[in-house]
């Protein structure tokens, strides 16, 4: 039933028929149903009016949408990666921002893995091959590559996924675990997935597969570029499931076709959707659109856990995964 006096809000994009009917239960709610992806433009026409927006990694959330958009008072990001909201631009204008940590966090590392394998395998340059009816018979050295099991796990950023994925690599496949990042974990932690920290260039020059698990942030721009890449073994691969932008896709795409690394494994792009198209013609690149969260329970999770901090922040209740908590207490 329609009640002017209930707040409303936005649904970006399409998400689950159970997630929106609890949001109706609360609010007055204008969904996505086409799931267009909108302009700056037309998200900003879309907000108008509305208190809460709930969002996907997809909409931008910055100082002009907001000042376009007074009356909204919570956004709530469907993923754990929240570079697609300016956070700072959210808590100067009491907006509060929330994201959904943790839910993800094992269905994440097993899309990590699995690409990890997929690309020192070399699945997909195989399939490809053999659906192009190029199989003929049997070669000691057909698609040949590195082993997985006992080879150095290297993982670049170590939070939460980081060390699910050192977890299963040293407690599954017997990989020596190496990593780098921001700060040094607690030693505990550290035994827990038997991880050494080393630095960047050790990183660089000793993994065998190295995973990028970065947030994606100024500083993490370009983190891997043609230098970074140069300090790799040739026989290494290079694995990003964390954000485009982290890896520079054009070096990167150079030095797989010099074969200056052995493969590379790609959930997220510079740009994405739209891929660099000297990606899209090497064969060592093994490519997926930005699904590693994608298994039906984890992206239900998700969706609910964002509906919670909506819900939470316009009842007046307290959101459950809050990134700018002091604007509740402002
Ligand atoms: C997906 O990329 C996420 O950040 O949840």
């Amino acid at each position: 039933m329609s009640d002017s006096n209930r707040p409303r809000v936005l649904v970006a994009r399409r998400v689950f028929d159970s997630v929106v009917q609890r949001l109706a239960a609360h609010f007055e709610v204008e969904a996505n149903d086409e799931d267009t992806v909108w302009s700056k433009a037309e998200l900003i026409a879309r907000l108008q009016g509305k208190s809460g927006a709930f969002i996907t990694g997809s909409e931008r959330i910055d100082a002009e949408v907001l000042d376009a958009c007074p009356q909204l008072k919570a956004v709530c990001n469907m993923a754990v990666g929240y570079n697609n909201i300016d956070l700072a631009a959210c808590t100067a204008r009491g907006v509060l921002a929330s994201n959904t940590p943790d839910v993800l966090t094992e269905t994440t590392a097993d899309f990590g893995f699995a690409l990890m394998m997929a690309t020192a395998r070399r699945l997909a340059e195989s399939e490809h091959f053999l659906r192009r009816g190029e199989w003929s018979k049997w070669a000691y050295d057909m698609f040949i590559g590195p082993d997985v099991h006992g080879a150095t796990l290297g993982i670049l950023g170590m939070g939460r996924i980081g060390r699910a994925i050192a977890r299963r690599g040293h407690l599954g496949f017997g990989m020596p675990v190496i990593y780098h990042n921001r700060s040094r974990l607690a030693p505990e932690l550290e035994a827990e997935v038997g991880a050494s920290y080393v630095s960047k260039d050790e990183l660089l020059a000793q993994s065998d597969h190295l995973v990028i698990v970065l947030p994606y942030s100024p500083e993490s721009h370009h983190a891997i570029g043609a230098a970074e890449l140069g300090r790799m073994k040739s026989s290494a691969t290079l694995t990003n499931i964390a954000r485009g932008g982290i890896v520079d896709d054009a070096a990167l795409a150079q030095a797989l076709a010099e074969r200056r690394i052995a493969a590379a494994g790609l959930d997220v792009f510079e740009g994405e959707p739209k891929v660099h198209p000297a990606l899209l013609s090497v064969p060592n690149v093994v490519l997926t659109p930005h699904i590693a969260s994608a298994s039906v329970r984890t992206r239900l999770a998700m969706a609910d856990l964002a509906a919670d901090n909506l819900i939470a922040v316009l009842t007046g209740g307290s959101p459950p995964t809050p990134l700018n908590p002091q604007v509740l207490s402002g």
